[in-house]
């Protein structure tokens, strides 16, 4: 059934984004990862006449469902690229505020024709944009057994990467037809028996760790990251919400270089880096985290953190 634009996915930290994103009215702004267009309708809303938005998502499904929501405001102009290509259509300096919230939205994970969720018997893809090259099969059958096992330990702190990933392409080289979330939760029966009460979790690691890589999930955010503070002009502000450790950890030390004055190595006598200020200051030390009642309404919020930043 498709879905209504209205439960499409249940934004995050609302307020908490609104309050820290708009901080000129009107101005001009970016949504890297519109999903169903909900942080974008309320920014939109909100914004006088003589504001822009821009708003981006690499999958086609949630252009489309943005492009109904945010049809009535005639200042979004809606961009079906991946947010690696913000800086080839925003200038430098031109925006008051960039948001990213990262990570699946819950349509991608609900609608079992996508492929992204183990929780369904349907084909597994796990695509983003489903015109990318590889799915979830083709980038196993062009994988090592080294490189999976790193891709498990690194995405996911996956316990018995190697095992796992020895199995999996053992499975994948005999494997005749689709790929179902089934072929995955057999090996891990066999890669960790007597641990059925674990299987969900394990289940939801294994598949985040190869949807990671299947949307070159790290390299995005981080070119995307560094693009955006050139995008910002002075005094607009960054905001990331992560949902996991691996994404937060880019997000930091990706943004920590450009609250450094100098960024040349230790081992460099003088400074030669050119940097003379600081590019990005931290709004807040602690990331913001949802109130226990938004949890309790959206329980996919609860993993979710924000961070904010201003550009100097
Ligand atoms: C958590 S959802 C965003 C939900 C959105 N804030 C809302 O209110 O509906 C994440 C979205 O980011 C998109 N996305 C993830 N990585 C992307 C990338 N590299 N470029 C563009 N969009 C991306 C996904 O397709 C998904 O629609």
């Amino acid at each position: 059934m498709e879905k209504t634009n209205s439960d499409y996915h249940q934004p995050v930290l609302m307020d908490e984004v609104m309050n820290a994103i708009l901080i000129k009215n009107p101005g001009s702004y970016a949504d890297c990862t519109t999903g169903g267009g909900g942080h974008s309708l309320v920014l939109a809303s909100r914004l006088l006449a003589g504001s822009q938005l821009d708003c981006f998502d690499r999958d086609p499904d949630a252009i489309k469902a943005a492009g109904l929501r945010l049809a009535s405001f005639d200042f979004i102009n809606i961009h079906h690229r991946p947010f690696s290509e913000i800086r080839s259509v925003l200038n430098a300096n031109s925006k008051d505020g960039i948001l990213f919230d990262l990570g699946v939205s819950s349509h991608q994970l609900d609608d079992a024709s996508r492929g992204f969720s183990f929780r369904d018997e349907q084909e597994v893809d796990m695509r983003m944009n489903p015109e990318d090259p590889l799915d979830a099969l083709e980038f196993l059958q062009n994988t090592d057994a080294e490189e999976l096992a790193a891709i498990l330990r690194d995405n996911s702190d996956f316990e018995k990467a190697y095992k796992t990933a020895t199995l999996i392409l053992e499975g994948i080289n005999k494997l005749e037809g689709p790929l179902y979330p089934e072929f995955f939760r057999t090996i891990l029966k066999q890669v960790f028996p007597g641990k059925p009460h674990k299987m969900n979790s394990l289940l939801a690691r294994l598949f985040q760790a190869i949807r990671m890589e299947v949307n070159s999930e790290k390299s995005e955010l981080k070119q995307s990251l560094v693009d955006a503070v050139h995008i910002l002009q002075s005094g607009g502000r960054l905001c990331v919400i992560s949902y996991h450790s691996v994404e937060d950890r880019i997000v930091k030390t990706t943004l920590a270089t450009f609250e450094k004055e100098c960024i040349c190595p230790p081992e460099v006598p003088v400074c030669n880096c050119g940097r003379s200020f600081k590019l990005l200051k931290k709004v807040n030390n602690k990331p913001l985290i949802p109130t226990a009642s938004e949890v309790n309404a959206n329980p996919r919020a609860r993993s979710a953190k924000l961070r904010i930043y201003q550009k100097v």
